[in-house]
């Protein structure tokens, strides 16, 4: 992280939205209080609201405070929030986007430079078309003139369609725009701490690469628990649903990250490359398969917590999952016949972000004579612990102390904060946005993963069409659908 890139300038569409208020703009803020990002350095905030640009400050001051920023200081504060600007409009408005070009000339003409544009798309996905038309109709996306249009840039948030057909249309209005060199799609998995130590422990460890296959590892599961609900976001989430809102992204990216051959080399063709190629190589589950490889729920209140149907903005009769357990497979000499378990729910009993790595028992008895009991031996688990406290821990076999031969599992554990104490980390959005600024597109998803994931989740959706598969109703507060237990127990396995 020594990139000092300045002058640019942000413009955030959908500026006085959650997301900018909870990660971009206290992102931004911890860049330019790292010195990432130094003078002339503009943020022009867009979106409907009437609101004076004092206002808009105050809004962003507040949402850098309590943001994270533990590091909030009002001294760089006002330095920060001097070069903050606000323009409310339409976005359908062609208007809006000539008022934003004599915003971006004089700042320009201030930084006494072609400042290149950062276009962030933080609205809902049903505006992403007129923005991105508009910033072509008004020039905008052509950068300033003296720069190459390679210097301008466009953000934009999953999700990326929501299904394979508007997902290519989305694909389609992007590259109509800019150039796969200028398009930034932020998966903010990626950007987090211990999704991107998977690949340096994996690779850079003598002892994991040569057992990481279907020779040793017996199956693999990615849990994504959350103890939260849909809070306000029911207009979206309604219909949307769990598949599309995290598996399709986070949870297939990690698959990936998890699944991948050992790039030739780590730049962000090489990696992404293989990344799209397990992407592929997962097989879509046939319409006959989804009762029995996936899961759907949706959760009911419980006490003061409500329902998923009686939250604000989500429909009475809504047939949502808020809940998905999947058994996929990874279709390469490496996998072949490796499940990888995937489970994510809201309102479940604990937030757990995690990635395990379950291994076959060593070889214990030979003719009839074993060596330890096979009842005590449990299996080698490696788990990667994404949220809340980072880290990996792995269960070895031990001998209990004192006389005989009992056998006991412990977990070696290394965690990262008592690890690097003192040393800060950098937060997802804070790496995602440094890379972009700096170009590279490594932690950024690519069009043809996009529409692999989309390819995969298009036939689980047909299932639960076809099948029927029902829609299981799980409490709130619990740890989601006996359903689920019942697709992982079946292998004779269990969830972590
Ligand atoms: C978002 C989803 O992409 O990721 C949310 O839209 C989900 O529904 C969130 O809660 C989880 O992210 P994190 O970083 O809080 O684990």
């Amino acid at each position: 992280m020594d990139k000092i890139i300045s002058p640019l300038v942000f413009v955030i569409f959908g500026a006085t939205g959650d997301l900018t208020r909870t990660k971009l703009l206290p992102a931004l803020y911890s860049l330019y209080r790292l010195g990432k990002i130094t003078h002339n350095f503009f943020i022009l905030g867009v979106s409907r609201r009437e609101i004076a640009v004092n206002d808009f400050r105050e809004m962003m001051r507040l949402a850098a405070q309590s943001g994270g920023s533990a590091d909030f200081n009002s001294g760089t504060w006002a330095e920060f929030a001097d070069g903050i600007d606000y323009e409310p409009g339409y976005f359908e408005n062609p208007d809006l986007y000539q008022r934003i070009v004599g915003k971006l000339k004089r700042y320009d003409k201030l930084a006494k430079a072609c400042v290149p544009r950062f276009f962030y798309l933080s609205t809902a996905p049903e505006h992403y078309a007129p923005i991105l038309e508009h910033l072509h109709n008004s020039g905008l996306s052509a950068g300033c003139g003296q720069l190459s249009a390679a210097f301008t840039r466009v953000l934009i948030e999953k999700p990326f369609g929501r299904d394979l057909e508007t997902a290519a249309e989305l694909e389609n209005q992007l590259s109509h725009v800019f150039s796969e060199k200028q398009i930034f799609r932020i998966d903010h998995y990626l950007g987090k701490e211990t999704v991107q130590n998977i690949l340096a422990f994996r690779f850079a460890n003598g002892i994991f690469d040569p057992t990481w296959n279907r020779q040793f590892i017996d199956h693999v599961q990615i849990t994504l628990d959350e103890t939260v609900g849909v809070g306000t976001r029911g207009a979206f989430y309604d219909g949307i649903g769990a598949l599309r809102d995290v598996v399709q992204n986070h949870m297939l990216e990690m698959l990936a990250l998890m699944a991948i051959e050992q790039p030739i080399a780590f730049n962000e063709k090489n990696i992404r490359d293989e990344k799209i190629k397990i992407l592929e190589a997962i097989k879509c589950i046939k319409i006959d398969q989804t009762v029995n490889n996936t899961v759907r729920g949706q959760y009911q209140g419980n006490g003061k917590l409500l329902s998923f149907i009686k939250e604000k903005n989500v429909s009475n009769n809504s047939n949502t999952e808020t809940f998905v357990a999947l058994k996929l497979f990874v279709e390469n000499d490496r996998w072949d016949g490796v499940p990888f378990y995937l489970r994510t729910g809201k309102r479940l009993n604990r937030k757990l972000v995690q990635i395990s790595v379950h291994y076959k028992k060593p070889v214990l008895c030979k003719q009839d004579v074993c060596f330890y009991n096979p009842t005590q031996v449990l299996r080698n688990v490696l788990a990667i612990k994404i949220q809340p406290h980072e880290g990996i821990d792995l269960r070895v076999m031990v001998k209990e102390p004192g006389f005989g031969m009992k056998l006991t599992p412990i977990q070696m554990k290394f965690r990262y904060n008592s690890e690097f104490s003192g040393t800060s980390k950098p937060d997802a959005y804070a790496r995602l946005l440094i890379d972009a600024i700096a170009g590279d597109q490594t932690l950024f998803a690519r069009s043809d993963g996009i529409a692999a994931s989309w390819k995969l989740m298009m036939s689980i959706r047909e299932g639960w069409e076809s099948a029927r598969v029902p829609l299981q109703i799980y409490k709130s507060g619990s740890t989601g659908p006996a359903a689920a237990e019942e697709l992982i127990n079946r292998d004779g396995r269990h969830w972590i």
